[in-house]
């Protein structure tokens, strides 16, 4: 995919209406925001448009309403954030591209942000609905993209509006896909990548194309169960995909034929049962591999598996991390996430980390600062891995 891609940069701003993507998506608990982290990664892309004299009109989506108005899910507590971030009014529509945000677009001062409503709060855009795209594009002269988190969904405001307004692309969605685009299609050697989480086939694609890139791969979390049970290894209770041994098996052998290294756990701690509540009280002891109890289920990476992968990690000079290697909402099987986030900490080497569990693992330890890139996306950095086009920036106009 071509990511030379135009950016606000590459575009007169000064004096237009600039309608402007943001992943805005940020988690909230009794309505008050816990991580602003999205809301800061967008302010470069507002700032300059700012200081451009554009008018910016901001959008987002927020949770999953399905054309509801959910008001538990309005962007209100954003606008009030981003206003404090700016030291500048955010004025809130009432609609996503009703009455009032056509009215406030249009009453819009150069210098002045605005943001509409939560815009999957309107049906049609999760089904990138052309009437939705037509209806928002109307607000605008200008559309720029700077939701990376959400470059991977096909919807009206991420992708279809581009159809008819001059798109282009802002800082963070240029940043994460240099930085990452880099790592992948150049990378520094050795190129080291792990891949953690519940399911084999959240991953598949991710596995069959990192084969094609990394010098090493290492596979922890849930998934490895399945890749130790296609080695023949009984995993007791722990997770099993046993309709993908034979993919496991695929890649183990693709894996062998292209010489890269494929690691996956040689110890693991196991419990009873999964905890409940999940951060709840669990009794567990460590055990190879190979001898993992009838009845047991494995929960993390045991301590040679830990020193192991940090032992890889040491020699890299590019690493890419995703997924998080046991159950780390609980502290008593957290140790095995926590030893890569530390060995990712400790390295040298280009350290990029996606997906969410394992960004908010770095976060969460204070190792953000240690940690040359953690992508603000989710989904939409998985689906950068595979090597899949991303519809929110294939839609922009290349330079
Ligand atoms: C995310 O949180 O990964 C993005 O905001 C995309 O959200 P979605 O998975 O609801 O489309």
């Amino acid at each position: 995919m071509n990511y030379n891609k135009k950016s606000i940069e590459d575009i007169d701003v000064a004096g237009k209406r600039v309608l402007c993507r943001c992943d805005f998506n940020v988690p909230t608990k009794n309505g008050v925001i816990t991580s602003d982290k999205r809301i800061v990664a967008a302010l470069p892309t507002i700032q300059y448009l700012i200081a451009h004299k554009a008018k910016v009109i901001l959008c987002s989506h927020m949770g999953k309403p399905k054309g509801e108005w959910k008001p538990e899910l309005s962007l209100k507590v954003v606008a009030d954030r981003l206003s404090q971030l700016l030291g500048q009014e955010v004025i809130m529509a009432a609609d996503v591209a009703g009455e009032d945000a056509k009215a406030k677009a249009a009453a819009l001062g150069e210098g002045q942000v605005m943001l509409l409503e939560n815009t999957r709060y309107i049906k049609g855009e999760t089904k990138n609905d052309p009437e939705l795209s037509k209806e928002l594009a109307s607000l605008a002269d200008i559309f720029v993209n700077d939701a990376f988190g959400t470059a991977h969904r096909a919807h009206s405001s991420t992708a279809g509006v581009a159809d008819y307004l001059p798109a282009v692309c802002g800082y963070l969605v240029q940043k994460e896909v240099s930085i990452m685009g880099k790592a992948l299609a150049n990378p520094e050697r050795p190129f080291v990548a792990i891949l953690g989480g519940a399911k084999v086939s959240d991953k598949l694609n991710v596995i069959n194309n990192l084969l094609e890139k990394v010098d090493t791969l290492i596979i922890g979390g849930g998934m490895a169960y399945t890749f130790l049970a296609a080695k023949g290894y009984s995993v007791g209770n722990s997770l099993l995909d046993d309709t993908k041994i034979d993919y496991c098996k695929e890649m183990m052998a693709k894996a062998e034929a292209k010489g890269v290294k494929l690691l996956l756990p040689i110890d693991t701690v196991v419990a009873d049962s999964f905890p409940s509540p999940i951060d709840g009280p669990v009794s567990v002891e460590t055990v190879n591999v190979d001898s993992i109890p009838a009845g047991k289920e494995g929960l993390d990476i045991g301590e040679k598996t830990r020193a192991l992968f940090a032992d890889a990690v040491k020699s890299a000079k590019t690493v890419v991390w995703n997924g998080p290697m046991g159950v780390f909402e609980n502290p008593t099987l957290a140790a095995g996430t926590i030893a890569v986030a530390q060995a990712l900490a400790d390295s040298e080497a280009i350290t990029i980390v996606g997906g969410g569990d394992s960004a908010a693992a770095c976060e969460q330890l204070g190792f953000a600062d240690k940690i040359t890139h953690i992508s603000t996306g989710g989904g939409a950095s998985l689906e950068f891995l595979e090597g899949l086009e991303l519809p929110g920036i294939a839609c922009l106009q290349d330079k």
